[in-house]
Protein backbone atom coordinates (compact mmCIF):
# COMPACT_ATOMS: atom_id res chain seq x y z
CA UNK A 1 0.00 0.00 0.00
CA UNK A 2 2.84 2.11 1.19
CA UNK A 3 3.99 2.80 -2.63
CA UNK A 4 0.39 3.18 -3.91
CA UNK A 5 0.42 6.09 -1.33
CA UNK A 6 3.86 8.07 -2.47
CA UNK A 7 2.74 8.27 -5.99
CA UNK A 8 2.20 11.92 -6.92
CA UNK A 9 -1.20 11.26 -8.74
CA UNK A 10 -2.58 9.71 -5.12
CA UNK A 11 -4.32 11.65 -2.05
CA UNK A 12 -5.09 8.34 -0.27
CA UNK A 13 -5.43 5.00 0.13
CA UNK A 14 -7.67 1.99 2.23
CA UNK A 15 -7.61 -1.89 1.49
CA UNK A 16 -11.07 -3.46 0.79
CA UNK A 17 -12.11 -6.28 2.56
CA UNK A 18 -11.83 -8.17 -1.14
CA UNK A 19 -7.96 -6.94 -0.82
CA UNK A 20 -8.90 -4.26 -3.54
CA UNK A 21 -7.06 -0.85 -2.64
CA UNK A 22 -9.42 2.07 -2.84
CA UNK A 23 -7.95 4.90 -3.94
CA UNK A 24 -8.76 8.56 -3.87
CA UNK A 25 -6.85 10.91 -6.46
CA UNK A 26 -4.74 13.81 -4.96
CA UNK A 27 -6.70 16.66 -6.08
CA UNK A 28 -3.39 18.58 -6.40
CA UNK A 29 -2.32 16.91 -9.15
CA UNK A 30 -5.60 18.62 -10.45
CA UNK A 31 -4.85 22.13 -9.94
CA UNK A 32 -4.18 24.21 -12.49
CA UNK A 33 -1.97 26.16 -10.57
CA UNK A 34 -1.21 23.87 -8.11
CA UNK A 35 2.19 21.31 -8.11
CA UNK A 36 2.55 18.73 -9.76
CA UNK A 37 -0.63 18.85 -12.32
CA UNK A 38 0.57 15.87 -14.31
CA UNK A 39 -2.32 14.77 -14.02
CA UNK A 40 -3.62 17.69 -16.07
CA UNK A 41 -1.16 18.17 -18.37
CA UNK A 42 -1.90 14.35 -19.40
CA UNK A 43 -5.61 15.21 -20.00
CA UNK A 44 -4.75 18.40 -22.31
CA UNK A 45 -2.01 15.91 -24.06
CA UNK A 46 -4.57 13.10 -24.65
CA UNK A 47 -6.70 15.44 -26.35
CA UNK A 48 -3.61 16.74 -28.57
CA UNK A 49 -2.92 13.27 -29.76
CA UNK A 50 -6.46 13.31 -30.84
CA UNK A 51 -6.66 16.49 -32.81
CA UNK A 52 -3.07 16.23 -33.89
CA UNK A 53 -4.27 12.08 -35.41
CA UNK A 54 -7.90 13.74 -36.51
CA UNK A 55 -5.88 16.88 -38.53
CA UNK A 56 -3.32 14.21 -39.69
CA UNK A 57 -6.14 12.03 -40.86
CA UNK A 58 -8.05 14.33 -42.76
CA UNK A 59 -5.11 15.59 -45.14
CA UNK A 60 -3.80 11.79 -45.69
CA UNK A 61 -7.40 11.75 -47.39
CA UNK A 62 -6.61 15.42 -48.95
CA UNK A 63 -10.00 17.03 -47.32
CA UNK A 64 -9.87 20.77 -47.57
CA UNK A 65 -10.64 21.86 -44.10
CA UNK A 66 -9.46 19.19 -42.02
CA UNK A 67 -11.86 20.79 -38.98
CA UNK A 68 -14.89 19.38 -41.58
CA UNK A 69 -13.89 16.58 -42.04
CA UNK A 70 -13.40 15.79 -37.78
CA UNK A 71 -16.98 17.16 -37.74
CA UNK A 72 -18.30 14.95 -40.44
CA UNK A 73 -16.79 11.62 -39.73
CA UNK A 74 -18.49 8.90 -38.34
CA UNK A 75 -18.06 10.10 -34.86
CA UNK A 76 -20.24 13.14 -35.14
CA UNK A 77 -22.23 12.45 -38.64
CA UNK A 78 -22.67 15.22 -39.45
CA UNK A 79 -23.37 15.75 -42.94
CA UNK A 80 -21.12 18.49 -45.04
CA UNK A 81 -24.37 20.78 -45.48
CA UNK A 82 -24.73 21.04 -41.74
CA UNK A 83 -21.15 21.73 -41.14
CA UNK A 84 -20.90 24.69 -43.42
CA UNK A 85 -23.60 26.08 -41.93
CA UNK A 86 -22.29 25.97 -38.63
CA UNK A 87 -19.08 27.58 -40.21
CA UNK A 88 -21.22 30.70 -41.14
CA UNK A 89 -23.62 30.27 -37.95
CA UNK A 90 -20.71 30.80 -35.48
CA UNK A 91 -18.97 33.13 -38.29
CA UNK A 92 -22.04 35.66 -38.35
CA UNK A 93 -21.74 35.63 -34.49
CA UNK A 94 -18.19 36.73 -34.33
CA UNK A 95 -18.64 39.58 -37.13
CA UNK A 96 -21.66 40.68 -35.23
CA UNK A 97 -19.36 42.88 -33.44
CA UNK A 98 -16.46 43.75 -36.03
CA UNK A 99 -13.91 42.70 -34.47
CA UNK A 100 -10.57 43.95 -35.82
CA UNK A 101 -8.56 42.35 -33.79
CA UNK A 102 -8.69 38.66 -33.05
CA UNK A 103 -7.43 35.61 -30.56
CA UNK A 104 -8.68 32.32 -31.09
CA UNK A 105 -7.36 29.84 -28.31
CA UNK A 106 -7.73 26.51 -29.75
CA UNK A 107 -7.50 27.25 -33.63
CA UNK A 108 -6.97 23.95 -34.89
CA UNK A 109 -6.31 24.26 -38.41
CA UNK A 110 -7.72 27.66 -39.34
CA UNK A 111 -10.88 26.68 -40.48
CA UNK A 112 -12.31 29.61 -38.80
CA UNK A 113 -9.56 32.12 -39.65
CA UNK A 114 -9.99 31.68 -43.38
CA UNK A 115 -13.56 32.66 -43.58
CA UNK A 116 -12.94 35.57 -41.03
CA UNK A 117 -8.93 36.78 -42.83
CA UNK A 118 -10.23 39.42 -45.37
CA UNK A 119 -12.73 40.90 -42.65
CA UNK A 120 -10.48 41.47 -40.02
CA UNK A 121 -7.52 43.48 -38.97
CA UNK A 122 -5.51 41.24 -37.89
CA UNK A 123 -5.47 37.45 -35.75
CA UNK A 124 -3.21 35.33 -33.54
CA UNK A 125 -4.15 31.52 -33.34
CA UNK A 126 -2.74 29.16 -30.54
CA UNK A 127 -3.29 25.56 -30.53
CA UNK A 128 -2.00 22.42 -28.32
CA UNK A 129 -1.53 20.73 -32.13
CA UNK A 130 1.41 21.28 -33.57
CA UNK A 131 -0.05 19.94 -36.54
CA UNK A 132 -2.97 22.31 -36.51
CA UNK A 133 -0.47 25.23 -36.00
CA UNK A 134 1.83 24.67 -39.08
CA UNK A 135 -1.47 24.30 -41.24
CA UNK A 136 -2.22 27.81 -40.47
CA UNK A 137 1.67 28.98 -40.71
CA UNK A 138 1.97 27.39 -43.90
CA UNK A 139 -0.65 29.47 -45.51
CA UNK A 140 1.59 32.40 -44.74
CA UNK A 141 -0.95 34.70 -44.13
CA UNK A 142 1.06 37.73 -43.31
CA UNK A 143 -1.94 39.58 -40.61
CA UNK A 144 -1.93 36.22 -38.88
CA UNK A 145 0.35 34.39 -36.32
CA UNK A 146 -0.10 30.70 -34.96
CA UNK A 147 1.67 29.50 -32.20
CA UNK A 148 1.24 26.35 -30.36
CA UNK A 149 -0.10 26.83 -26.94
CA UNK A 150 -2.72 25.62 -24.53
CA UNK A 151 -6.00 28.29 -23.96
CA UNK A 152 -3.87 28.22 -20.59
CA UNK A 153 -1.22 29.87 -22.08
CA UNK A 154 -3.40 32.74 -22.95
CA UNK A 155 -1.00 35.33 -21.17
CA UNK A 156 2.09 34.15 -22.02
CA UNK A 157 4.93 35.57 -23.32
CA UNK A 158 4.90 33.58 -27.18
CA UNK A 159 0.95 35.06 -27.13
CA UNK A 160 2.34 38.19 -26.61
CA UNK A 161 4.87 38.75 -28.57
CA UNK A 162 2.91 36.52 -31.53
CA UNK A 163 0.15 39.73 -30.74
CA UNK A 164 2.29 42.09 -30.39
CA UNK A 165 3.94 41.57 -33.82
CA UNK A 166 0.84 41.06 -35.59
CA UNK A 167 -1.56 43.55 -33.88
CA UNK A 168 0.83 45.95 -32.57
CA UNK A 169 3.20 46.83 -29.03
CA UNK A 170 0.49 47.25 -26.57
CA UNK A 171 -2.11 46.25 -28.63
CA UNK A 172 -5.09 43.72 -27.05
CA UNK A 173 -7.25 41.84 -28.99
CA UNK A 174 -10.84 42.96 -29.01
CA UNK A 175 -12.46 39.82 -29.12
CA UNK A 176 -10.81 36.36 -28.05
CA UNK A 177 -12.44 33.35 -29.78
CA UNK A 178 -12.74 29.84 -27.82
CA UNK A 179 -14.95 27.93 -30.21
CA UNK A 180 -15.76 24.32 -30.28
CA UNK A 181 -12.69 23.81 -27.45
CA UNK A 182 -14.30 24.41 -23.84
CA UNK A 183 -15.65 20.77 -24.26
CA UNK A 184 -11.72 19.68 -24.72
CA UNK A 185 -11.19 21.39 -21.05
CA UNK A 186 -10.07 19.28 -18.10
CA UNK A 187 -12.35 21.03 -14.91
CA UNK A 188 -14.41 23.94 -14.37
CA UNK A 189 -11.31 25.24 -12.92
CA UNK A 190 -9.23 25.26 -15.81
CA UNK A 191 -12.03 26.87 -17.50
CA UNK A 192 -12.53 29.92 -14.92
CA UNK A 193 -8.75 30.35 -15.00
CA UNK A 194 -8.92 30.50 -19.40
CA UNK A 195 -11.92 32.91 -19.10
CA UNK A 196 -11.13 35.25 -16.42
CA UNK A 197 -7.85 35.94 -18.41
CA UNK A 198 -9.50 36.32 -21.58
CA UNK A 199 -11.66 38.71 -19.73
CA UNK A 200 -8.81 40.86 -18.12
CA UNK A 201 -6.87 40.80 -22.02
CA UNK A 202 -9.78 41.94 -23.92
CA UNK A 203 -10.09 45.73 -24.95
CA UNK A 204 -12.68 47.94 -23.30
CA UNK A 205 -15.70 46.88 -25.29
CA UNK A 206 -14.62 43.96 -26.33
CA UNK A 207 -15.85 40.41 -26.31
CA UNK A 208 -15.39 36.93 -25.61
CA UNK A 209 -16.84 34.25 -27.15
CA UNK A 210 -17.48 30.86 -26.04
CA UNK A 211 -18.62 29.17 -29.00
CA UNK A 212 -20.29 25.54 -29.14
CA UNK A 213 -20.51 24.80 -25.48
CA UNK A 214 -22.08 21.40 -24.27
CA UNK A 215 -24.97 22.75 -22.16
CA UNK A 216 -24.57 20.69 -18.83
CA UNK A 217 -28.18 20.63 -18.09
CA UNK A 218 -29.10 18.58 -21.27
CA UNK A 219 -26.06 16.16 -20.81
CA UNK A 220 -28.03 13.25 -19.96
CA UNK A 221 -30.96 13.83 -22.57
CA UNK A 222 -27.76 14.13 -25.55
CA UNK A 223 -25.88 10.61 -23.96
CA UNK A 224 -29.55 9.03 -24.47
CA UNK A 225 -30.04 10.56 -27.81
CA UNK A 226 -26.59 8.87 -28.61
CA UNK A 227 -27.47 6.09 -27.47
CA UNK A 228 -30.31 5.69 -29.27
CA UNK A 229 -28.31 6.25 -32.11
CA UNK A 230 -27.11 2.61 -33.09
CA UNK A 231 -24.81 3.09 -36.10
CA UNK A 232 -23.02 5.21 -33.45
CA UNK A 233 -22.90 2.11 -30.77
CA UNK A 234 -24.71 2.16 -27.54
CA UNK A 235 -22.87 3.79 -24.57
CA UNK A 236 -19.45 4.60 -26.88
CA UNK A 237 -20.45 8.08 -25.29
CA UNK A 238 -20.88 7.86 -21.97
CA UNK A 239 -17.52 7.70 -20.60
CA UNK A 240 -16.44 10.44 -23.08
CA UNK A 241 -14.32 13.22 -20.91
CA UNK A 242 -15.84 16.21 -22.30
CA UNK A 243 -16.63 19.00 -20.57
CA UNK A 244 -20.44 20.33 -20.48
CA UNK A 245 -21.43 23.99 -19.33
CA UNK A 246 -23.96 25.43 -17.52
CA UNK A 247 -24.38 28.58 -18.83
CA UNK A 248 -25.56 30.49 -15.09
CA UNK A 249 -21.82 29.06 -14.71
CA UNK A 250 -20.62 31.45 -17.40
CA UNK A 251 -22.75 34.03 -15.56
CA UNK A 252 -21.33 33.12 -12.24
CA UNK A 253 -17.82 33.97 -13.77
CA UNK A 254 -18.58 37.14 -15.54
CA UNK A 255 -20.39 38.05 -11.83
CA UNK A 256 -16.79 37.72 -10.30
CA UNK A 257 -14.84 39.17 -12.39
CA UNK A 258 -13.11 42.29 -12.10
CA UNK A 259 -14.66 44.02 -14.93
CA UNK A 260 -18.41 45.14 -15.94
CA UNK A 261 -19.22 41.90 -18.33
CA UNK A 262 -22.48 41.16 -19.47
CA UNK A 263 -23.74 37.79 -20.87
CA UNK A 264 -25.94 36.81 -23.82
CA UNK A 265 -26.84 32.76 -24.20
CA UNK A 266 -27.52 32.28 -27.69
CA UNK A 267 -29.75 29.09 -29.40
CA UNK A 268 -27.98 27.49 -32.09
CA UNK A 269 -29.78 28.97 -35.17
CA UNK A 270 -29.52 26.37 -38.07
CA UNK A 271 -31.76 24.24 -40.13
CA UNK A 272 -31.97 20.70 -38.89
CA UNK A 273 -32.10 18.34 -35.94
CA UNK A 274 -29.13 17.03 -34.79
CA UNK A 275 -26.33 16.98 -31.97
CA UNK A 276 -25.73 20.69 -32.84
CA UNK A 277 -28.77 22.12 -33.11
CA UNK A 278 -30.09 20.40 -29.86
CA UNK A 279 -27.56 20.58 -27.14
CA UNK A 280 -24.76 22.91 -28.26
CA UNK A 281 -25.60 26.69 -27.92
CA UNK A 282 -23.15 30.01 -27.64
CA UNK A 283 -22.08 32.67 -25.30
CA UNK A 284 -21.09 36.44 -25.88
CA UNK A 285 -19.11 38.42 -22.75
CA UNK A 286 -19.55 42.06 -23.91
CA UNK A 287 -17.09 43.76 -21.64
CA UNK A 288 -17.12 46.95 -20.38
CA UNK A 289 -19.40 47.46 -23.12
CA UNK A 290 -20.54 51.01 -24.30
CA UNK A 291 -23.31 50.17 -25.68
CA UNK A 292 -26.57 52.06 -24.05
CA UNK A 293 -29.55 50.23 -22.20
CA UNK A 294 -33.14 49.53 -23.91
CA UNK A 295 -35.64 49.82 -22.71
CA UNK A 296 -37.61 46.79 -23.97
CA UNK A 297 -41.24 45.21 -23.20
CA UNK A 298 -41.24 41.61 -22.08
CA UNK A 299 -44.19 39.10 -22.99
CA UNK A 300 -43.92 35.06 -22.51
CA UNK A 301 -44.97 33.25 -25.46
CA UNK A 302 -47.65 32.28 -24.60
CA UNK A 303 -49.16 36.14 -24.59
CA UNK A 304 -48.97 36.24 -28.35
CA UNK A 305 -52.10 35.32 -30.10
CA UNK A 306 -52.84 33.40 -32.96
CA UNK A 307 -50.10 32.52 -34.77
CA UNK A 308 -47.26 33.38 -32.86
CA UNK A 309 -44.41 33.51 -35.10
CA UNK A 310 -46.22 35.66 -37.40
CA UNK A 311 -47.49 37.69 -34.03
CA UNK A 312 -43.85 37.63 -33.08
CA UNK A 313 -42.52 39.24 -36.41
CA UNK A 314 -44.76 42.08 -36.44
CA UNK A 315 -44.10 42.99 -32.80
CA UNK A 316 -39.57 42.94 -33.74
CA UNK A 317 -40.54 45.49 -36.49
CA UNK A 318 -42.09 47.76 -33.71
CA UNK A 319 -39.33 47.68 -31.18
CA UNK A 320 -36.80 45.97 -28.91
CA UNK A 321 -38.99 43.41 -27.22
CA UNK A 322 -38.13 40.13 -24.81
CA UNK A 323 -40.29 37.34 -25.54
CA UNK A 324 -39.87 34.67 -22.90
CA UNK A 325 -41.09 30.65 -22.40
CA UNK A 326 -40.85 29.94 -25.59
CA UNK A 327 -40.31 25.62 -25.98
CA UNK A 328 -38.06 24.80 -28.57
CA UNK A 329 -39.43 22.16 -30.81
CA UNK A 330 -36.48 20.05 -31.31
CA UNK A 331 -36.80 19.23 -27.53
CA UNK A 332 -40.21 20.01 -26.06
CA UNK A 333 -43.36 18.68 -28.05
CA UNK A 334 -45.99 21.59 -27.52
CA UNK A 335 -48.25 22.09 -29.70
CA UNK A 336 -46.79 25.78 -29.78
CA UNK A 337 -43.47 24.65 -29.83
CA UNK A 338 -40.89 26.05 -32.88
CA UNK A 339 -37.50 25.80 -33.25
CA UNK A 340 -34.36 28.89 -32.94
CA UNK A 341 -34.09 28.79 -36.98
CA UNK A 342 -37.90 29.62 -37.41
CA UNK A 343 -37.28 32.42 -34.90
CA UNK A 344 -34.44 33.72 -36.35
CA UNK A 345 -36.07 33.61 -39.90
CA UNK A 346 -38.45 36.44 -38.30
CA UNK A 347 -36.17 38.55 -36.87
CA UNK A 348 -33.76 39.44 -39.71
CA UNK A 349 -32.54 42.89 -39.23
CA UNK A 350 -34.36 43.74 -36.28
CA UNK A 351 -31.61 43.38 -33.94
CA UNK A 352 -33.20 40.83 -32.03
CA UNK A 353 -31.52 37.38 -31.46
CA UNK A 354 -33.07 34.04 -30.60
CA UNK A 355 -31.27 33.06 -26.71
CA UNK A 356 -31.66 30.20 -24.94
CA UNK A 357 -33.38 30.79 -21.42
CA UNK A 358 -30.30 30.36 -18.88
CA UNK A 359 -32.42 28.22 -16.22
CA UNK A 360 -34.33 26.37 -18.79
CA UNK A 361 -32.78 24.71 -21.48
CA UNK A 362 -35.35 23.14 -23.26
CA UNK A 363 -37.00 27.16 -23.34
CA UNK A 364 -36.13 29.52 -26.14
CA UNK A 365 -35.91 33.54 -25.59
CA UNK A 366 -36.23 36.58 -28.20
CA UNK A 367 -33.75 39.40 -27.07
CA UNK A 368 -31.99 42.26 -28.10
CA UNK A 369 -28.62 41.63 -28.50
CA UNK A 370 -25.88 42.38 -26.13
CA UNK A 371 -26.90 40.31 -23.23
CA UNK A 372 -28.34 40.62 -20.48
CA UNK A 373 -28.94 37.52 -18.13
CA UNK A 374 -28.60 37.55 -14.29
CA UNK A 375 -26.33 37.57 -12.19
CA UNK A 376 -25.54 34.95 -9.72
CA UNK A 377 -22.92 35.19 -6.95
CA UNK A 378 -23.13 30.99 -6.03
CA UNK A 379 -21.81 28.36 -7.83
CA UNK A 380 -24.28 26.79 -10.36
CA UNK A 381 -23.83 22.99 -10.97
CA UNK A 382 -20.55 22.29 -12.80
CA UNK A 383 -19.08 19.39 -14.36
CA UNK A 384 -15.28 17.74 -13.89
CA UNK A 385 -14.28 15.94 -16.80
CA UNK A 386 -10.78 15.11 -15.07
CA UNK A 387 -12.42 13.09 -12.40
CA UNK A 388 -13.94 10.88 -14.94
CA UNK A 389 -10.39 10.94 -16.75
CA UNK A 390 -8.78 9.77 -13.17
CA UNK A 391 -11.47 7.25 -12.14
CA UNK A 392 -10.34 5.94 -15.78
CA UNK A 393 -6.77 6.60 -15.96
CA UNK A 394 -5.82 5.99 -12.58
CA UNK A 395 -6.00 2.25 -12.04
CA UNK A 396 -3.63 1.37 -14.83
CA UNK A 397 -1.13 3.81 -13.83
CA UNK A 398 -0.82 2.35 -10.40
CA UNK A 399 -0.97 -1.13 -11.26
CA UNK A 400 2.22 -0.11 -14.13
CA UNK A 401 4.00 1.48 -11.65
CA UNK A 402 3.39 -1.50 -8.42
CA UNK A 403 4.53 -4.13 -11.17
CA UNK A 404 7.72 -1.79 -11.75
CA UNK A 405 8.48 -1.11 -8.05
CA UNK A 406 7.43 -5.47 -7.36
CA UNK A 407 8.29 -7.17 -10.25
CA UNK A 408 6.47 -10.67 -10.94
CA UNK A 409 4.50 -9.64 -7.63
CA UNK A 410 0.38 -10.34 -8.03
CA UNK A 411 -1.31 -6.87 -8.52
CA UNK A 412 -4.07 -6.00 -6.29
CA UNK A 413 -7.54 -4.47 -7.72
CA UNK A 414 -7.81 -0.81 -8.13
CA UNK A 415 -11.17 1.19 -7.38
CA UNK A 416 -10.65 4.71 -7.54
CA UNK A 417 -13.08 6.44 -5.28
CA UNK A 418 -14.66 10.09 -6.44
C1 LIG B 1 -12.87 20.99 -32.63
S1 LIG B 1 -11.37 21.84 -32.87
C2 LIG B 1 -11.94 23.49 -33.04
C3 LIG B 1 -11.05 24.33 -33.89
C4 LIG B 1 -11.54 25.76 -34.12
N1 LIG B 1 -11.67 26.51 -32.90
C5 LIG B 1 -12.85 25.75 -34.89
O1 LIG B 1 -13.89 26.16 -34.34
O2 LIG B 1 -12.85 25.33 -36.04
C6 LIG B 1 -10.69 21.85 -31.20
C7 LIG B 1 -9.27 22.37 -31.15
O3 LIG B 1 -8.95 22.67 -29.80
C8 LIG B 1 -7.60 22.27 -29.56
N2 LIG B 1 -7.46 22.11 -28.09
C9 LIG B 1 -7.92 21.13 -27.30
N3 LIG B 1 -7.63 21.39 -26.02
C10 LIG B 1 -7.00 22.58 -25.99
C11 LIG B 1 -6.44 23.39 -24.96
N4 LIG B 1 -6.53 23.03 -23.67
N5 LIG B 1 -5.85 24.55 -25.30
C12 LIG B 1 -5.75 24.92 -26.61
N6 LIG B 1 -6.24 24.19 -27.62
C13 LIG B 1 -6.87 23.05 -27.32
C14 LIG B 1 -7.46 21.01 -30.37
O4 LIG B 1 -6.10 20.72 -30.66
C15 LIG B 1 -8.27 21.37 -31.61
O5 LIG B 1 -7.45 21.96 -32.58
Amino acid sequence: MSAVVGHAWVGSVRRAPSGALIVRPSFDTMLLNGRPWALLSEYVENWTNLYDWEFRAADLDEVADADIAGLTSTIRKLSENCVREWVDNIVTLILESRPSRLLELGCGTGLLLRHLYDRIGCYVGADVSRYAVDRIRSARLPRAHAVIAGAHDIDSGQIKRAMSDVMGAGQRPDCVLINNVAQCFPSTEYLASVLSRAIDLVEDDGRVILGDLRHLGLCDEYLDWLVLDEELGSGRFRNEEELFVDPRLIAYFAEIADREVKVSVRAKCMSGDNEITRYRYDMVLYVDAKNEKLTTREMRWEDLSGDRLAALSLLAKVGPVVVTEIPNALLDSRPDSVTANALSAVLEGTGLVVAMSHETPTRLEVRPAGGDIPKTRSMPPRDEPLKRFAARRLPELLRGHLAETFPGARLPEIIVEP
